[in-house]
């Protein structure tokens, strides 16, 4: 969801707005996504390198997080919305632990669609968290190194039990990861849209899986017309 700063200095606005109206393209695309049928939704919220932004900007991230969720959270429930959290939980304050957690924990039981909110999230430090915690596994004799895999190591991620994702948008302009899902985003096809994430919507969403729907997936094998000859 990059460029909600810009979107708001090209408005000769503090960069606040930007995210406030990046909130309200949130809430649109989660809403669209779910008429569009879409099942796993995650999005990139607050990444573990945007503590060093200014203090006051954190503040604000942090305050729109914990309105978004005493907004929205009636209604994503309503809806038969399931919220997953993903990122490092231990080092954000109690409120926004436990706003979390009560989203997790009232959505539970719901199947109709599952937004994942990558907070306080970077995807070296995800890795280097299940990696400390399946040594503690093979050190307290749980696990055998020898027998470890892939699927095994997954299973430490926060994302574990999440899909990988099929598609990565990324609206703003920039061409890259910048420490999202590395793991989880191996074959993922990208799409990357120029215009700021406060101009993102559903029909924009509509864009992106078209493109992706013309795109061919290998996994690393080879495409059906060469197979066959
Ligand atoms: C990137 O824009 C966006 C972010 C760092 C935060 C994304 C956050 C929201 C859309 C609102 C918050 C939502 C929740 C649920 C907390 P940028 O600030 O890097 O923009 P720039 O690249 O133009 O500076």
């Amino acid at each position: 969801m990059d460029g909600n700063g810009r979107w708001a200095q090209m408005r000769g606005k503090p960069r606040a707005f930007g995210h406030e109206a990046g909130v309200e393209a949130l809430r649109n695309t989660v809403r669209g996504a779910g008429e569009l049928g879409i099942k796993w939704l995650t999005v990139y919220a607050f990444s573990s390198e945007n503590w060093s932004r200014p203090r006051s900007e954190v503040r604000d991230l942090m305050t729109l997080l914990k309105i978004f969720i005493r907004r929205d959270l009636k209604e994503i429930h309503r809806e038969g919305v399931r919220v997953h959290v993903i990122g490092e939980r231990e080092s954000l304050s109690a409120d926004i632990r436990s706003l979390l957690e009560e989203a997790e924990k009232l959505t539970v039981n719901n199947v109709n669609m599952n937004v994942v909110i990558a907070f306080n999230y970077g995807s070296r430090d995800e890795i280097t968290r299940a990696a400390i915690r399946m040594a503690a596994g093979i050190s307290a004799g749980n696990l055998d190194p020898k027998a470890v895999g892939p699927e095994d190591f997954e299973q430490y991620l926060d994302t574990a039990g999440i899909p990988d994702p099929d598609l990565i948008i990324r609206t703003g302009g920039e061409q890259r990861l910048s420490n999202f899902l590395l793991w989880q985003a191996a074959y993922s096809e990208f799409v990357f849209f120029p215009f700021f994430w406060p101009d993102f919507n559903k029909s924009s969403l509509v864009e992106a899986i078209h493109t992706f729907s013309e795109r061919e997936r290998r996994f690393g094998g080879l495409d059906a017309k060469v197979k066959a000859s």
